[in-house]
């Protein structure tokens, strides 16, 4: 017997199974040979939450959840966060590799040419009010975006998922910073191609609040190294609907504009507007005892925000450049958020306290990026956008792998039926 399989012995029949194992992994398919009797379906895996179901190969992200380990097609992300720019690493998610200076520069060149969206959506935009949330209207506008590329519906043509790729990542944060114009009444700044991504996108933002408004070069860095934290995550929530989308053969902006809707809720990409949330309500710090009280006997009424992760079973490596992060932000716009000591006197009583320590639960990338949000002067609404914005990136790079893979199918999961059997009126 080859030492790679595993064994299942059947209790109801007495028959032994070999399943060949590869990756540490079994098919689940296999599993449908166990059967008592020729007419039995076969056995199936139950996995609500595919807590345990791995969906695809993928070579984009690594993740170990347990040493707190985040890693970029092999380079971990926080030497990304210190040693390149937004659009190197967005590149090397895509392709695989770093790109050479003059590569680079070709594609830096690339989105820049690409962030003008049609003028349509100057009006469809301002048929929005203004207090729309700002997810919510994204939703929107990415999948109006793709009822004007109806060349994109040609998935299985490289170039075209190419010059999409590029155009999605190059019109979202036009399209962001537009919406955020209109909720302030403000003018609809066009993108400048001279300027760096996130300059540019800065600029759009505070432009027609501010003709004066040049982003400060340290910012823009701090917005690039934001962006590289929450660049891919691999199978997660909106990824997963990315890739299940796409697999109906769906175009990419239809798979985006799922993705972020997934993104939306807060238990994902949410938290962060969550966080800050709870922080603002806590305002201070002799709050947070009685707060932390609360979180564990259900009588606060919410989990603590920013807290605890599906794979971090451990300090989620993102959180820790963030936290830096944070300061270096304070110093630059020269005032610190008084919330940053709530946020860490919520760290330092979760650290030690039995209920979170037993249960692995640690800061997430959420639980620090709203205070730099809003020292930027970003209103809260807009933090999971800023999410968005890069996550296009990964979600477009895990859409292009399952496109190329030849095992992948049309996602269709199993079910495990617990209604009436046939009944007759
Ligand atoms: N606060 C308090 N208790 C928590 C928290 C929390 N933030 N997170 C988990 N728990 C507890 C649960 O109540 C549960 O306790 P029990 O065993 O006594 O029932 C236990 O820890 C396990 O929790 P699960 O919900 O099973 O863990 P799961 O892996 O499904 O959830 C999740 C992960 C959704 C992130 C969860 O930790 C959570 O809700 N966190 C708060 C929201 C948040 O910060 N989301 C952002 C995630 S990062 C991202 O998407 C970018």
């Amino acid at each position: 017997m080859s030492s790679d399989t595993l064994s299942i012995t059947d209790n109801r029949t007495k028959k032994t199974y070999e399943l060949p194992i590869t990756d540490d992994t079994i098919r689940t398919m296999d599993l449908r040979k166990i059967k008592v009797n020729d007419q039995d379906f076969g056995m199936m895996g139950y996995d609500p939450a595919f807590t345990n179901t791995a969906s695809c190969r993928s070579a984009i992200t690594f993740i170990d959840g347990g040493k707190g380990i985040l890693r970029y097609r092999g380079y971990p992300v926080d030497q990304l966060a210190e040693k390149t720019s937004w659009l190197q690493t967005a590149k090397l998610i895509l392709d695989g590799e770093l790109p050479s200076k003059e590569a680079l520069a070709a594609w830096e060149q690339e989105v820049a040419a690409d962030g003008m969206v049609p003028s349509n959506f100057h009006a469809m935009i301002k048929a929005f009010e203004p207090n729309a949330h700002p997810m919510g209207r994204l939703i929107a506008m990415i999948g109006a975006l793709g009822t004007f590329n109806t060349d994109s519906k040609d998935v299985h043509s490289a170039d075209v998922r190419k010059k999409h790729i590029t155009r999605l990542i190059a019109q979202m944060p036009t399209l962001a910073a537009w919406g955020f114009a209109h909720s302030r009444g403000e003018k609809f700044i066009d993108p400048d191609p001279s300027l760096s991504y996130s300059a540019n996108f800065l600029t759009m933002m505070k432009k027609g609040g501010d003709p004066n408004y040049v982003a400060h070069a340290d910012v823009v860095k701090a917005l690039d190294v934001l962006f590289i934290l929450h660049a891919d995550h691999e199978q997660n929530c909106s990824a997963n609907v990315m890739r299940s989308i796409g697999s109906s053969h769906a175009d990419p902006y239809s798979g985006i504009a799922g993705a972020i809707a997934a993104l939306y809720g807060p238990l994902h990409g949410g938290a962060n507007e969550a966080v800050l949330k709870m922080l603002k309500s806590l305002g201070t710090k002799d709050k947070v005892a009685g707060f932390m009280k609360g979180v564990k006997d259900g009588t606060a009424g919410t989990r603590l925000m920013g807290f605890g992760h599906r794979v971090y079973k451990n300090y989620d490596p993102r959180a820790t450049v963030i936290k830096g992060l944070a300061s270096k932000v304070f110093e630059i716009v020269g005032e610190r958020n008084p919330l940053i000591d709530v946020a860490m006197e919520l760290e330092r009583i979760a650290l030690e306290d039995e209920y979170f320590v037993k249960r692995k639960l640690y800061p997430n990338v959420d639980f620090y990026s709203g205070l730099i949000y809003e020292a930027l002067r970003i209103p809260v609404e807009m933090y999971t956008v800023l999410f968005a914005i890069p996550r296009t990136v990964g979600w477009l790079a895990q859409w292009e792998e399952m496109i190329q893979d030849k095992e992948q199918k049309i996602a269709r999961p199993r079910q495990i039926y617990t209604g009436s059997a046939e009944r007759s009126i």
